[in-house]
């Protein structure tokens, strides 16, 4: 029985499985540029975030309906229920699809139609978190935000994704603020391939309650120091660091050393499908990568419910 948890770093467009991925583009009359699915699971070989991401948004091309979104998410929801996730806080890309001139309110309300049915389907709660792309503009994310107030009920917050290095958060400060007095809570990317100085101005600039990553915190000890005594959580995501090439081999990642310095860490799957795993998956493996036995992987799991964004977390009284 995997342990119950929630998944709190999941991008939706990253759990696009390659056969569901050529069913939608048989459907939708769209050619890939891939023979089969075997020839398309075999360009999951990326160099860094940027080879990944190049593939990523290409393969979005087959997601065009409400119904295909709702399938995407409600194939997730199925794969997670199975891997013991009772919450789930749901990332998705609305300028990856706006820009293809997919409107997004068949995004919202595609996904949000599998995430009503989730609880009774699947057992699982969710909320949805919408990204804005940190290498397009602030401008835009600022568009983006205005085009998603229609379907505002059906978003907890706001995130921020994409190719890290050479865009700052402080970049997207008005559109945090903006989110903000929107009642939207706020999370972002940060330290992934970027500078530790990233999470601290995702902190201090925007204002986020979670860094999602935040695995080069480790290069400074003070802001360790911060993020211990401000008990911030960050969501790991340990396979997507080795296929993305941020460390080189699972039994390097820090993770253990992390939870030694009294982090608040979670272990998620980002990306499952181009990265070889769901988040019981991933935590089979840093328990045989790292040597983490029972009761780390139990804090891993009551950590996720603490720093997720449901209220007083029931959930964990079943841990
Ligand atoms: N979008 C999807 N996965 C991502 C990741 N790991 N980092 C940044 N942006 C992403
Ligand atoms: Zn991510």
């Amino acid at each position: 029985m995997p342990l119950p948890k929630a998944e709190l770093h999941l991008h939706i467009e990253g759990t696009l499985e390659p056969e569901l991925a050529f069913a939608l583009a048989a459907r939708n009359g769209i050619t890939l540029p891939y023979a089969d699915t075997e020839a398309l699971r075999k360009a999951y070989l990326f160099d860094d975030l940027q080879s990944f991401l190049d593939l990523y948004y290409g393969l979005m091309a087959v997601l065009l309906t409400e119904e295909d979104f709702e399938e995407l998410a409600d194939a997730y929801l199925a794969r997670a229920a199975q891997q013991g996730v009772r919450h789930a806080e749901i990332f998705f890309d609305p300028q990856a699809h706006m820009v293809r001139g997919v409107g997004i309110g068949t995004v919202i309300e595609g996904l949000g139609r599998a995430l009503e049915r989730s609880e009774e389907r699947h057992g699982i709660s969710t909320r949805l978190i919408m990204c804005f792309l940190r290498d397009q503009s602030a401008e835009s994310a600022l568009e983006t935000l205005e085009a998603a107030r229609p379907h505002l009920h059906r978003i907890v917050g706001v995130g921020l994704d994409s190719a890290e290095v050479g865009h700052p958060p402080a970049k997207f400060r008005e559109v945090y603020e903006a989110a903000a007095a929107l009642g939207l809570r706020r999370v972002a990317h940060a330290g992934e391939e970027g500078p530790p100085a990233y999470i601290t101005e995702a902190l201090d600039v925007l204002g986020v309650e979670r860094i999602d990553h935040g695995l080069r915190c480790m290069e400074d000890p003070e802001l360790v120091e911060r993020l211990v005594r401000e008990r911030t959580p960050l969501t790991l995501c340990p396979l997507s660091n080795v296929r993305l090439r941020a460390i080189d081999v699972l039994e390097e990642h820090p993770l253990a050393r992390m939870m030694d310095a009294g982090l608040l860490c979670t272990v998620n799957s980002d990306d499952p499908a181009y990265f070889g795993g769901y988040v019981d998956d991933t935590f089979h493996a840093v328990r045989e990568a790292l040597g983490l036995d029972q009761e780390r992987l139990r804090e891993l799991a009551r950590n996720s419910f603490e720093a997720s964004f449901l209220d007083g977390s029931p959930e964990d009284e079943a841990l």
